[in-house]
């Protein structure tokens, strides 16, 4: 046994060991997504994307959720975006929201050089801006909404996703534990600050309150930390 996967190992080491293991056997290799990667690391981008095996759990639920039409809050260099496309039948869209001029230019060649650009629609500005124009468009509703972006907005992105969503939408939301952070209003994120921690937390009591949705969390250890991520079924009211 090595030193990594011995029970002995500190548990950040030991987490990124299994989640090493599940991607090894379950998670095959695809050139579009290591390279979406690379190149999100080549030009300086922080490394917050998805983890593999997570990204194929996106995949999956898309499949599951019959989804052919899907919505992308934080598209950084677009791992999760092409993840989430690839799940797509053919002729389904996606259209995914990215704050940084400079990420969305790595995204757009990502989606290209996936041969995913006729299937993804990025657009570039404050999601709290694109969204109010999404729902002008009528675009909506979609079938799986993504939300991934700055997580101080996740109150507002809630209730603008559920003005894209229809009886039966699966929202998914990224990063709602952060080490534990969220039980502590005062609490201090070493990246999403103390604005990210209140802004998980009133997007849970939005969830406790809204009768429209059903919707839990589920708390995660992985290469990434320790973190979760929460589920909510629209159109189901309890
Ligand atoms: N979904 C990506 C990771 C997204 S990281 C993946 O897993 O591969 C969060 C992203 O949200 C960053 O790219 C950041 O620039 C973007 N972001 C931050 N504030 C935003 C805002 N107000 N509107 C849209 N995107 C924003
Ligand atoms: C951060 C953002 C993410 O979406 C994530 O999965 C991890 C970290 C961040 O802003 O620090
Ligand atoms: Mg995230």
């Amino acid at each position: 046994m090595s030193d990594e996967t011995s029970t002995e190992a500190a548990p950040q080491q030991r987490w990124t060991a299994v989640d090493r293991y599940i991607t090894d056997l379950l998670v095959p290799e695809v050139q579009a997504l290591d390279a979406a990667i690379a190149a999100s690391a080549a030009a300086g981008l922080p490394p917050i994307a998805v983890t593999p095996n997570q990204g194929k759990l996106l995949g999956l639920l898309a499949r599951v959720q019959g989804a052919r039409t899907i919505l992308e809050l934080g598209t950084l260099g677009g791992y999760s975006t092409i993840w989430l496309a690839r799940a797509l039948p053919a002729g389904g869209r996606l259209v995914t929201l990215e704050a940084q001029a400079e990420y969305a230019e790595i995204a757009r060649a990502n989606i290209a050089h996936a041969g995913l650009a006729e299937t993804v629609e990025l657009r570039v500005g404050p999601a709290l801006q694109t969204l109010p124009q999404l729902v002008n468009e009528g675009a909506g509703p979609f079938d799986l909404i993504f939300i991934d972006a700055d997580k101080k907005n996740n109150p507002g992105y809630f209730d603008w996703s559920l003005k894209l969503s229809r009886p039966g939408t699966l929202i998914i939301t990224d990063n709602v534990i952060r080490d534990g952070a969220i039980l502590d209003p005062d609490a201090d994120d070493p990246t999403l600050g103390n604005e990210g921690i209140r802004g998980i937390r009133r997007f849970f009591e939005k969830l406790a309150a809204e009768r429209r949705v059903s919707a839990t969390a589920i708390q995660t250890v992985g290469s990434k930390g320790y973190d979760g991520f929460a589920l909510i079924l629209v159109g189901d009211e309890e």
